[in-house]
């Protein structure tokens, strides 16, 4: 169920001035895909949504969130006159045939052509944006069943987790903590098993595999991958919910180890957008997108989140 909310992150800036490469923007903006909302019980109250844990999860690293509506998009609400590249939707839970897909596919190579040109531009995928991701990238869906409904897990590091991004400003101890104690909560059916992405040579050049999973079944999955030369990150697991969702039902770790892993996380991806030179040109445009514009909803009384912001 958590899964269908995940999100695709990614920096949204418009480029307006390069700035010289050693400055740093310390006034990062993540923006966040929509997703369609499919539960009944949140249809009377937006057609689009965000839970707040994904945003307090931003905000919590430093960074501000700016909502990327699927919907407007769609309507044909161009945010060309703040984004002169970037055009994202949201959408539904097709990796291939959704307009979501679609959108993120956009976005994606745009993405991929700014990175090229030196233009620093990192994207996240968590649980559903990281299956998307393994999509873009393979350009066929080799998702299979992986289930691990609401079950945290400790990260099965590789080899290559010990020189990542990810986890480099992790301390040894709690890098430990991560790979012995359960802190990776897990709410999927589907994944891509370490045998489907070794098999695969675009998915294999183009992430390194941080660390594996097994499923319910037995299968073992990718549970955490890094781009080898884009800054594109991907978890098949959830470090927001750990400081930021507390529904009793669910498994949702929240030990001081668990904690730390999301803090570092947040703040690492946060400062990716540091490095990114996007900024709007305009003051007054930046505050008009901001996620400051809109009030989270309380819905713990029927929906598995706390607050959720609707569009
Ligand atoms: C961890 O992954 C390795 C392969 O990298 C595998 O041989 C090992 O059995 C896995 N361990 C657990 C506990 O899943
Ligand atoms: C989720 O897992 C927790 C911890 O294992 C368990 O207590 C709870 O009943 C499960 N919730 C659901 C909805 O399956
Ligand atoms: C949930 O709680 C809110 C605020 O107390 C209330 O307005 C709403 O009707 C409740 N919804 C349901 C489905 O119980």
């Amino acid at each position: 169920m958590l899964c269908v909310s995940a999100i695709l992150f990614a920096s949204i800036f418009r480029e307006c001035s390069a700035r010289p490469d050693k400055l740093v923007n310390n006034r990062p903006i993540i923006g966040i895909l929509t997703q369609e909302v499919q539960d009944p019980d949140m249809k009377p109250y937006g057609r689009t949504y965000i839970p707040s844990s994904y945003v307090k999860y931003i905000e919590s690293g430093g960074g501000r969130v700016i909502p990327i509506s699927s919907v407007e998009f769609l309507n044909g609400r161009c945010l060309c006159s703040l984004f002169d590249r970037l055009l994202l939707i949201g959408g539904t839970v097709d990796l291939q045939t959704s307009d979501f897909a679609h959108a993120a596919k956009i976005y994606f190579r745009l993405a991929l052509k700014a990175n090229d040109v030196g233009d620093y531009f990192p994207i996240w995928g968590t649980c559903l944006g990281f299956q998307l991701l393994t999509v873009l990238v393979a350009e066929e869906n080799l998702l299979s069943k992986t289930p691990a409904e609401n079950i945290s897990l400790p990260l099965n590091f590789t080899s290559e987790a010990a020189s990542s991004r990810m986890f480099e400003a992790f301390p040894p101890e709690l890098l430990t903590a991560l790979s012995q104690e359960a802190l990776a909560a897990n709410f999927h059916h589907f994944g891509v098993t370490d045998q489907m992405f070794m098999r695969n040579e675009k998915l294999r050049s183009f992430f390194s595999v941080l660390s594996l999973n097994k499923a319910e079944n037995g299968v073992v999955f990718v549970s955490t991958m890094e781009g080898r030369k884009y800054p594109f990150y991907g978890v098949q697991w959830h470090p927001e919910v750990n400081r930021f969702q507390w529904n009793p039902l669910y498994s949702f770790p929240h030990s001081r180890n668990a904690e730390r892993m999301s803090s570092l996380l947040a703040e690492f991806f946060v400062n990716e957008g540091r490095r990114s030179s996007h900024h709007f040109i305009q003051a007054e445009e930046e505050s008009k997108e901001l996620i400051y514009n809109y009030n989270p909803l309380y819905v713990a009384n029927f929906t598995s989140y706390e607050q959720i912001y609707f569009f």
